[in-house]
């Protein structure tokens, strides 16, 4: 029995790793060109085009309280972006532009996991 319950716990562990994994990936791959993911270099730094994910995570936390309702503004948002829905001031419109649309690059579900992933994340 013992023996079971060892090996679905590291059954599960593992697709939770997975799951991550998964959801880095996309991060990386959807929004990583513009918004810093992943390890910080000196380059990526100087070359940043909008501001990290860390700052988009802190600034869905600070507006919304419910989790679902942080979510929906990151999918709506990267959907449908605008100046009036801007939670960033507007220096950072100045300094880099509004955010263009990826209605065409990514789907909500998939920014739904990018969302949960970004939330999930410690900063
Ligand atoms: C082509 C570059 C680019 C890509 C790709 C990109 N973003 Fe952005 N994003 C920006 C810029 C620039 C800003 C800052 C200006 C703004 O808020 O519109 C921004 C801001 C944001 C904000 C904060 C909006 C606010 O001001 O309240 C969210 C949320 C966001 N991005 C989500 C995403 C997600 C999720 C992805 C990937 C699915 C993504 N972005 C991919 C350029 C990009």
């Amino acid at each position: 029995m013992k023996k079971i319950v060892g090996l679905s716990l590291a059954i599960g562990a593992a697709s939770m790793l997975f799951a991550s994994d998964v959801a880095q990936n996309l991060a990386n791959e959807k929004c990583g060109s513009c918004h810093l993911m992943g390890e910080i270099t000196k380059e990526k730094l100087d070359n940043m085009k909008a501001p990290p994910y860390w700052a988009i995570a802190k600034k869905a936390k600070e507006r919304y309280e419910n989790e679902e309702d942080k979510i929906k503004y990151i999918i709506d948002y990267a959907l449908e972006p605008s100046e009036e829905k801007m939670l960033f001031p507007k220096e950072t419109k100045e300094k880099f532009g509004v955010m263009p649309s990826l209605k065409d690059k990514v789907t909500k579900e998939e920014i739904r996991i990018i969302s949960t992933y970004i939330l999930e994340k410690r900063f």
